[in-house]
């Protein structure tokens, strides 16, 4: 049995003191949801300042990104440690924003897998097309490149700690949502994939997220797809109201 993930991504947004009422927000109705995990991934910024309101919460931390070094001169980066430091519990890896503007590859998102996982961080693992790829019939061939390119040669007791958000790039800040049968699809095909490198068993406990214009409106029917484990949720997760409805998916 799966436990249902919600994260969501804040992207480039909010300052310290709107990260401390967004959390608020959230905490006045997360008392309500069970069942489920509900992570927030705010900017590095924020994440010192609003620990505190987290703990004793059912509401987790995430940071967006980390370096896969332990530390060094690598001026403007993150390191896995810094994030448990100030309290986060995941972290997103390979983020298509990441790989378009900041040259992420699988390579570097496997060491960061790998760096995320020694310091007992969850990975949140992202993949997904672009708009071309899918239009020339690729989309299956690009996620399972980026797949086992991102997972390689990771034994099967890491591979069951990752959490995978599948995210069509053109779904992305666009209103334009898979449909639930195609992302539903994409999900199979990823965890027959994972079946493949570390077995039916561990395959089967490994969360899939969908991403790509969640919202209020289409989170249920995502929701009840058999693959569908989760949502990795951008511009819907930057107001209460929306997150929380989301999150309490039926
Ligand atoms: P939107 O929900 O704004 O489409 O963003 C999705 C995303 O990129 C989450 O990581």
């Amino acid at each position: 049995m799966r436990t249902p993930i919600i994260a969501g991504n804040w992207k480039m947004y909010k300052t310290v003191g709107e990260a401390v009422d967004l959390i608020k927000g959230l905490l006045v109705g997360l008392g309500q949801v069970h069942g489920r995990e509900v992570v927030v991934c705010p900017p590095f910024t924020a994440l010192y300042a609003v620990r505190p309101l987290l703990i004793g919460t059912n509401l987790a931390l995430g940071a967006q990104d980390l370096h896969y070094e332990p530390q060094g001169a690598f001026t403007g980066a993150i390191a896995p440690t810094m994030l448990t430091d100030v309290g986060c519990r995941y972290v997103i890896i390979g983020h298509s924003e990441r790989r378009q503007y900041f040259g992420e590859t699988d390579t570097s998102v496997n060491r960061k897998i790998r760096a995320a996982l020694t310091v007992g961080l969850t990975p949140i693992v992202c993949v997904g097309e672009v708009k071309a790829e899918r239009d020339r019939g690729e989309a299956e061939l690009v996620v399972g490149r980026q797949v086992t390119a991102g997972l390689a040669d990771l034994r099967p007791a890491e591979v069951a700690r990752l959490v995978i958000a599948y995210e069509p790039v053109w779904a992305i800040g666009t209103g334009d949502t898979a449909t639930p049968a195609d992302a539903q699809a994409m999900h199979a095909t990823i965890r027959a994939l994972l079946s493949k490198q570390v077995g039916a068993a561990t395959a089967a406990t490994v969360r899939i997220q969908y991403g790509g214009s969640v919202k209020p409106e289409n989170i249920d029917e995502l929701m009840a797809q058999p693959d569908i484990d989760g949502a990795l949720v951008g511009g819907a997760s930057l107001k209460a109201e929306s997150f929380l409805r989301i999150v309490s998916f039926q």
